[in-house]
């Protein structure tokens, strides 16, 4: 197995630059996941370590060894895409052989290796089945024992579950994640879900519009967001625009949702790029992080608004709550409360739940 790097890496269709200077190592036995959303340069990043393309400028190491011009069918990375891709005038067993037929491996260990990588996904009494005839999780599970027998180095996985039902997601990226730590193997997996990326990651690598805005652990990713964008990405969230009222040098800043207000400020202690009074700070709330009352005499840290809806969840009740003209925040209010529409509301938050971001971590 080897250690994955990527340094600096670009890539540029023509005019359009779809990854801009983006860095990553993966570990042998770990999973790093490329995490964002549609067209953000996270499938362009899979296919040059690949070596499927060729990046504009940047390298990628396997362990000492530089790979980046390195074709494909010299890297030992196996490709795990969304649509199985079997095929269809093959058995089970030819499909997940199919590799080693190209590697010319010798017949007897074929059998032995087809039969061994079938039995990791639980697949080898379908040996002999044609994929039409199997589920889609099925056909996605030969589709993982086709890219594992021929011994990868590195497992590169591009939203291997997104055609996959929710149940058999869950339970798929939990095999994903056993296979890939009992084989030792290297692994990068795409995907845009991020409660995906949460379960099956070691690191995770949040992408926008072509940049590696954040990598770190899921709990790292979760608690400690660098930008707006990574900690409304991550988990659910509100994102509301305030203006800084007050910045006390590193202990904290004061926000108000309009530069004239007679709501007291909200006190963040958790900011980024947060420079000076009158900047518009992008402040993420999680739902779950919100404590409403009723009486202002209860309320600490708050901001107050007018109940609009409320939903029943089962744990909790979802409250949709309007703060302004522009802004609604959706609250997960689990105390249950008996609240009505049209009613005034106290939102309190502890200052390390006001996640606040200047413009140059928007
Ligand atoms: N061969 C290509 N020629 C031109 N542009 C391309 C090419 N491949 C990708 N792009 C563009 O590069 C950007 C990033 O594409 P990429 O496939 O990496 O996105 P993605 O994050 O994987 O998105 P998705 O979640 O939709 O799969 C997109 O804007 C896409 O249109
Ligand atoms: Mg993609």
């Amino acid at each position: 197995m080897v250690e994955v790097k990527a340094i600096d890496l670009e890539k540029k269709f023509g005019d359009f630059q779809a990854v801009y200077k983006s860095s990553l190592s993966v570990r042998e036995g770990e999973i790093l996941t490329l995490l964002g959303p549609s067209g953000s340069g996270k499938s362009t990043i899979l296919r040059m370590i690949a070596g499927l393309i060729f990046p504009t400028a940047g390298k990628i190491f396997f362990d000492d060894r530089d790979v980046t011009f390195i074709p494909s069918q010299q890297r030992n990375t196996a490709l795990v895409f969304q649509n199985y891709a079997l095929f269809p005038h093959m058995s089970v067993a030819k499909n997940v052989e199919y590799g080693l037929v190209i590697r010319k491996v010798p017949k007897e260990e074929r059998k032995k290796r087809v039969k061994e990588a079938l039995k990791l996904v639980k697949m080898e009494q379908f040996m002999d089945r044609m994929p039409n005839k199997l589920s889609g999780g099925q056909q996605q599970r030969v589709a993982l024992a086709r890219a594992l027998v021929v011994n990868p180095d590195v497992l590169l996985l591009d939203e291997p579950l997104s055609n996959l039902d929710a149940k058999l997601r869950v339970e798929t990226r939990q095999e994903i994640r056993e296979l890939v730590k009992s084989l030792n193997l290297t692994a990068i997996f795409v995907t845009h879900d991020q409660s995906e990326a949460l379960a099956i990651s070691d690191k995770i690598a949040v992408m926008e519009i072509g940049f590696i805005r954040q990598i770190g652990t899921p709990s790292e990713i979760w608690e400690y967001p660098e930008t707006a964008f990574v900690g409304s990405f991550i988990g659910d969230a509100n994102m509301i625009e305030m203006t800084v009222q007050n910045v006390k040098n590193n202990e904290y800043v004061l926000l108000s949702l309009a530069t004239e207000t007679e709501s007291p400020p909200l006190k963040s202690t958790y900011f980024r790029g947060i420079e000076k009074v009158g900047n518009i700070a992008r402040v993420v709330i999680r739902p779950d992080k919100v404590r409403i009352t009723t009486q202002s005499a209860d309320a600490t840290n708050y901001i107050t608004g007018i109940v609009k809806s409320v939903q029943f969840f089962g744990r909790y009740n979802l409250v949709l709550v309007e703060l302004t003209e522009k802004h609604d925040i959706t609250v997960y209010d689990s105390s249950m409360l008996a609240l009505k529409k049209g009613e005034t509301v106290y939102l309190n938050i502890s200052p390390q739940d006001v996640k606040a971001f200047g413009p140059s971590n928007y």
